[in-house]
């Protein structure tokens, strides 16, 4: 199994898994071999990217925070919240209540899990997906910070609904495909602060919950909008999206942005900005619930070989267990080799390779 872009889609490839709309409905089951005509439907539904079957790399388990029907269900939730608000209605909070907790409970459950940012990415309407992710970050990040269940609760309502504000963006505006004028840029930024202004009206959602809205684009050195507070004058839960926020946008593909970039650069990037752009002691606990190779990804060893990424372990997520599929002569071995470098001391990951690397690299002939 592995993840290729929309552009890079082609007939006769073999669905991995599931690919939903963001009404919680399977566009395309598991299974299926692509068509131009399935492909031209995924692109209607902007979806970006899918998982297909791979022969050489073979099964890969993947293992799940949250489960991806409860996953579906929240994005359900969230777009059903802010089209009410869309649309002057009050959200459904006890709908939004219990997709917050079904997703603490979980992560709780598995709290031996890494991310693997993978899954939920191939799925359209980013802003609800986003939001998910968001909460699922920020929730995990809470559960290391040692936040009690009503604390939980209250970030975890304020991450999920962190872009509210944007439900009174116009939609073209909010998916447009080329660079923002100044203007726009300006029209977009108002989200936060009328984010906050539609939390404070729900009831059940706390005044805490409402300034994640407001503040998840400052920054912790005050470079952020819309006022430019700083430090603690930043709520600590909206440090703690403002983190989340950042990361699952720089690792997912999005309409106005160029393409994403891995984990193992966004972590980096997160370890140099922690203490300007963010808190420097939220990064720490952050960082360590991220695999930087996730499941799944193709990399290049000191051993001049190349493997996929079989598992990664909370304990130690750079040496995670991998199966080698190329050897350093760049042929392709018939039998795969596992190895977890963990027990093997000498070898390391020296390289990821994109997704058009990964591509070439299996389309070559076996020999
Ligand atoms: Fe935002």
């Amino acid at each position: 199994m592995r993840l290729v872009s929309i552009d890079n889609a082609k007939n006769g490839m073999v669905i991995a898994r599931n690919i939903f709309t963001s009404d919680g409905n399977i566009l395309l089951g598991k299974g299926k071999a692509l068509t131009e005509d399935y492909i031209f439907r995924l692109e209607q539904w902007n979806i970006n990217s899918l998982y297909i079957e791979d022969e050489i790399i073979g099964e890969i388990e993947i293992d799940e925070l949250v489960n991806e029907q409860t996953k579906v269900e929240t994005i359900r939730i969230t777009k059903e919240a802010m089209n009410n608000i869309r649309n002057g209605k009050m959200m459904n909070s006890e709908k939004v209540r219990k997709a917050v907790n079904n997703i603490m409970e979980e992560l709780i459950q598995n709290r031996k899990v890494i991310v693997n940012l993978v899954d939920i990415r191939a799925m359209n309407d980013f802003t609800f997906g986003h939001s998910v992710e968001v909460c699922i970050l920020s929730l995990l990040t809470g559960i290391d910070l040692g936040y009690n269940f009503p604390k939980l609760k209250q970030l975890g309502y304020g991450a999920l609904l962190h872009d509210v504000g944007k439900s009174t963006v116009s939609e073209t505006l909010l998916y447009k495909k080329t660079e923002l004028t100044p203007e726009e840029r300006k029209e977009i930024e108002k989200h936060a602060r009328l984010g906050y202004e539609i939390l404070q009206k729900q009831e059940e959602i706390s005044s805490v919950s409402a300034h994640v809205a407001w503040q998840h684009h400052e920054r912790y050195d005050g470079s952020g909008y819309p006022r430019g507070i700083k430090g603690a004058e930043i709520q600590e839960f909206a440090r703690v999206v403002a983190l989340a926020d950042a990361f699952d946008a720089m690792t997912t593909d999005r309409v106005y942005r160029e393409k994403k970039v891995m984990p193992h650069e966004a972590l980096e990037y997160l370890r140099d900005t922690g203490g300007t752009l963010f808190d420097p002691e939220i990064v720490k606990v952050f960082i360590q619930n991220i695999a930087p190779f996730p499941t799944g990804s193709i990399v290049s060893l000191n051993t001049g070989e190349k493997a996929v990424v079989t598992k990664v372990s909370k304990d130690f997520p750079s040496r995670p267990e991998i199966r080698i599929i190329q050897n350093s002569d760049g042929q392709r071995l018939t039998e795969p080799m596992e190895k977890d470098l963990r027990k093997e001391l000498t070898v390391f990951i020296v390289g990821v390779l994109d997704e058009i690397e990964a591509g070439k690299l299996l389309s070559i002939e076996g020999n």
